[in-house]
């Protein structure tokens, strides 16, 4: 699969996740398998501004590559300044969220919302592949509501200003994330434009993605929620997540946590990762509570660490 100039190894790709996609995870799920891994959103006034925790979240190295970063926002100068900035990163991509349904976003005219103000999405679109010395995609929901499925003709004006690919969610803004995706609109969407095209939602195992991909023509698929506490979906061999895989897993992950990121900052956020990997098996709510009731984040690794030999089920 290839989008604009950067060629993905694999056409499965990490979704962007907020308080989730930061650096460690990233490489995670890209030594899985991942093809392309996004950023959390990132605010375009947070970015304009020099605000610390934006930068924060700027944080890459070369493994991490192809990677794309995130702009939320609806002011089509800020943006098109936001993606100067990214510009000059040694990153992939820019994409522009226009599928977010969360009211501080909405409320302010970015993320979902800008799939009822197509003309102002159509500038910000323009603004930012101007400015961006890089590919830029657009991630879309399916329309605001069911009375309005816009996607595809919404998809064609992205394309028609500049888009190199666009990641479809099949809901609504009105569903949040309520009932399935609809892939029927990911076909309709794949039918609209020649760039390539992303379909997402509630993709649960790698074969799930590989149906969505026949089902509707699209080009890649983007896992989230799949992949929380399962890095091992992009693998396409779909291993059994027996244990023993479940731990390998976490303890990479709390490797690449120590290796690049402050650990005491976010030990919470840390936490609700590792806790992620005992969902679904049998004492995962035992387990996930000794996890929770850690305090430091090398208490958290020798816990980890002492699962080789047994449980510690209470
Ligand atoms: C915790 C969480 C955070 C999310 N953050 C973002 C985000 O920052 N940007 C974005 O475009 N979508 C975001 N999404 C939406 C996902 O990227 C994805 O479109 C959605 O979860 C549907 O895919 P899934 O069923 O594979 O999870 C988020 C979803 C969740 C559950």
């Amino acid at each position: 699969m290839k989008i604009g100039s950067v060629t993905l190894e694999n056409p499965f790709i990490l979704a962007p996740l907020a308080g989730y996609t930061d650096l460690p995870f990233r490489l995670l799920c890209r030594e899985y398998g991942a093809g392309l891994v996004y950023s959390e959103m990132i605010s375009c006034h947070g970015l304009v501004y020099r605000q610390p925790n934006t930068f924060k979240m700027l944080q890459t190295v070369e493994q991490d590559r192809p990677v794309s970063f995130q702009l939320f926002g609806s002011d089509p100068e800020i943006m098109a300044e936001a993606a100067t900035i990214l510009s000059e990163l040694p990153i992939d991509l820019i994409d522009i969220n226009m599928g977010c349904p969360v009211r501080k976003v909405t409320k302010k005219g970015a993320g979902s919302a800008l799939m009822k103000t197509p003309k102002l999405a159509e500038k910000i679109i323009r603004g930012v592949c101007k400015q961006a010395r890089i590919g830029v995609t657009v991630k879309i929901r399916s329309g605001w509501n069911h009375q309005s499925l816009t996607a595809p003709e919404f998809a064609r004006m992205a394309e028609d200003a500049g888009a190199s690919a666009i990641a479809v969610h099949g809901r609504t803004w009105s569903d949040g994330f309520s009932g399935s995706a609809d892939r029927r609109i990911i076909a309709a969407v794949k039918e609209a434009v020649s760039i390539p095209v992303i379909g997402n939602g509630d993709i649960l195992s790698y074969g799930d993605g590989l149906k969505m991909m026949e089902e509707t023509g699209c080009d890649g698929v983007m896992i989230g929620r799949g992949a929380m506490g399962r890095p091992w979906i992009f693998r396409p061999d779909q291993p059994e997540p027996d244990l023993t895989l479940r731990l390998t897993a976490l303890k990479r992950h709390l490797d690449l946590i120590a290796t690049h990121r402050s650990t005491e900052f976010g030990l919470a956020a840390i936490k609700n990762h590792a806790g992620r990997y005992f969902k679904g098996i049998p004492h995962g709510a035992a387990i996930r509570n000794q996890i929770y009731q850690t305090n430091s984040f090398p208490e958290l690794q020798r816990l980890v660490n002492s699962f080789n030999k047994t449980l510690h089920i209470t």
